[in-house]
């Protein structure tokens, strides 16, 4: 084990995450938003946000794209790497569910595994998977940033759907299907999450 923590324990202290929350008025939980590139997850976690926001809650989003400029400058886009992102970005989601903070994480997560481990940090009900259910023939349509038709052209290697798998949830929470003309606005498809999170109790 060279390298790694040994001889470390846990500290508590007084002050806990049931304190926290009831100062906060609102439960610590953490919305996965999982999908392709293109398929509307930045958006939903800013309108989310948004949303929350003035309902006087309490959120911090960890978007992939964002959170890639800084803690996790260090990481390509090989399956090793992406899992390390998410395993990373799990932590910290668990960390602000843990200061009371309806943490909203939007990041492409394309294995099923790293995803789980995501969930399995967290207790019973603090994880919210929501999958972005969108086509990639919608999401290329869309190409917001160009870059399927960079990957098409083979200017980028292994981009999510071209030419590197998308593990679709099997048990998300919440399923937004986005297709054709009968695609809901950024703030109904928030809207869908914010029923779920009533429904559960974390807004009380
Ligand atoms: S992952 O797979 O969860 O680690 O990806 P994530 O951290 O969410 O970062 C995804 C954004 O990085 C850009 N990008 C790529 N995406 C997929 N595959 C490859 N090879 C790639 N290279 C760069 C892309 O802009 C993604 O942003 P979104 O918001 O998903 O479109």
């Amino acid at each position: 084990t060279v390298g790694k923590s040994t001889n470390i324990l846990w500290h508590k202290c007084s002050v806990e995450k049931i304190d926290r929350q009831e100062l906060l008025q609102q439960k610590g939980c953490v919305i996965w938003i999982t999908g392709l590139s293109g398929s509307g997850k930045s958006t939903l976690a800013c309108a989310l946000a948004r949303a929350l926001h003035s309902r006087g809650k309490l959120t911090y989003i960890l978007d992939g794209d964002n959170v890639r400029h800084g803690l996790n400058r260090d990481l390509s886009f090989k399956a090793e790497d992406r899992a390390e992102n998410i395993r990373r970005i799990g932590e910290v989601a668990k960390l602000f569910a843990d200061a009371g903070v309806i943490c909203i994480a939007s990041v492409i997560s394309p294995y099923r595994k790293d995803r789980d481990a995501c969930r399995a940090l967290l207790s019973e009900g603090d994880f919210v998977e929501v999958f972005m259910d969108v086509p990639l023939q919608v999401c290329e349509a869309r190409d917001p940033k160009g870059l399927y038709k960079l990957a098409r052209a083979g200017k980028i290697k292994g981009f999510t759907g071209v030419d590197d798998p998308y593990e679709a949830p099997m048990n998300a929470e919440i399923v937004l299907h986005q297709e054709g003309v009968v695609c809901d606005s950024p703030s109904e498809l928030a809207e869908k999450v914010i029923s779920y999170l009533e429904e559960k109790g974390y807004l009380e």
